[in-house]
């Protein structure tokens, strides 16, 4: 015998266009109704039960891959990239900096390299850059994005962006709209790849960083400072960026996160099984339809 339970739930978290279908789940879906006037969101649940108290309901499973290591992983996703291209030559893709793509680019390179691929349609916008940076400056993302994808993989330089480390303070303002509206006149991103940082921050939206941030200079958090004084001389390392902001990463049409080591394991597990909290930047992902976790065993250890 089965019975059928709805329940309203308030959601203040929660931006989705009135009637939009959220996640389709394994055992009920959920909708957005609407929009109070003071910013509340109501959804409702519903689903079919078994008898018995009808709350809580259960949620949609996180789509998630587990991956023995950091290359099978980066290559499953290189793969499925070079099939949407090959089927969609001027995809639309966000993409990420930092030492989790360096695997995935590398096999792009490769695809590129065998002939099976042509990335030169492919239109591109990256997360984030420090600001301020010089685009020829060997820690720049421009430089990084140059070096690990771009150039090998025979990208148009015409159709990548990022956003400029050297604009001046009084044009930051006009170039992050400007940056917006090249990801609106693309038709938005369709495959955004992510990874996250160790305090769950998404580009550079650092925990705090509100869920409906557009791209904007923002400050980086001290440990974000720490992880790159590496590269930099410490006293050098950027404390500013320009990034993408949540609503921006958010709009995506299908998010892909990758993420790899013991080190990323807390953030994977608190994005991905935590509260939904600005307080973890990556934990905002759960609240969208279509997100892909693709992680190595150490990166998943931490997950229920
Ligand atoms: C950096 C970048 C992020 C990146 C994250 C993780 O600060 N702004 O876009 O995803 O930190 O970096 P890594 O892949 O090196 O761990």
């Amino acid at each position: 015998m089965v019975g059928v339970g709805a329940r309203l739930q308030y959601d203040p978290r929660l931006d989705a266009a009135p009637g939009q279908k959220l996640d389709p789940g394994r055992q009920g879906f959920r909708i957005a109704l609407g929009k109070h006037r003071l910013g509340w969101r109501f959804l409702v649940h519903a689903s079919i039960l078994p008898p018995g108290p009808l709350l809580p309901l259960p949620m949609p499973a996180p789509s998630l891959e587990v991956h023995p290591d950091a290359r099978t992983a980066s290559r499953v996703l290189a793969e499925q990239l070079v099939a949407r291209v090959q089927a969609e030559p001027e995809l639309v893709l966000g993409l990420p900096t930092g030492g989790t793509p360096i695997e995935l680019y590398a096999a792009m390179v490769e695809a590129h390299q065998e002939g099976r691929v042509d990335w030169s349609q492919v239109r591109s916008f990256n997360l984030d850059e420090y600001w301020p940076m010089a685009p020829a400056h060997p820690q720049s993302f421009a430089h990084f994005m140059r070096e690990q994808l771009f150039e090998p993989a025979g990208f148009d330089p015409t159709r990548t962006h990022i956003p400029s480390g050297e604009v001046a303070p009084e044009s930051i303002a006009l170039h992050c709209a400007a940056y917006e509206t090249a990801i609106r006149a693309a038709g938005g991103i369709a495959v955004q790849v992510l990874g996250i940082g160790l305090n769950g921050h998404l580009g550079f939206n650092e925990p705090g960083a509100p869920r409906d941030g557009r791209t904007d200079l923002v400050d980086l958090a001290p440990s974000t400072r720490e992880r790159a004084a590496a590269a930099f001389a410490p006293e050098k390392v950027p404390a500013r960026g320009i990034t993408m902001g949540l609503g921006t990463i958010l709009e995506a049409k299908q998010i892909v996160v990758l993420a790899f080591g013991t080190e990323k394991a807390e953030a994977v597990a608190r994005s991905i099984q935590g509260p939904v909290d600005e307080a973890c930047p990556g934990s905002l992902l759960q609240e969208h339809a279509q997100v892909h976790w693709l992680l190595d065993e150490a990166a998943a250890s931490q997950l229920r």
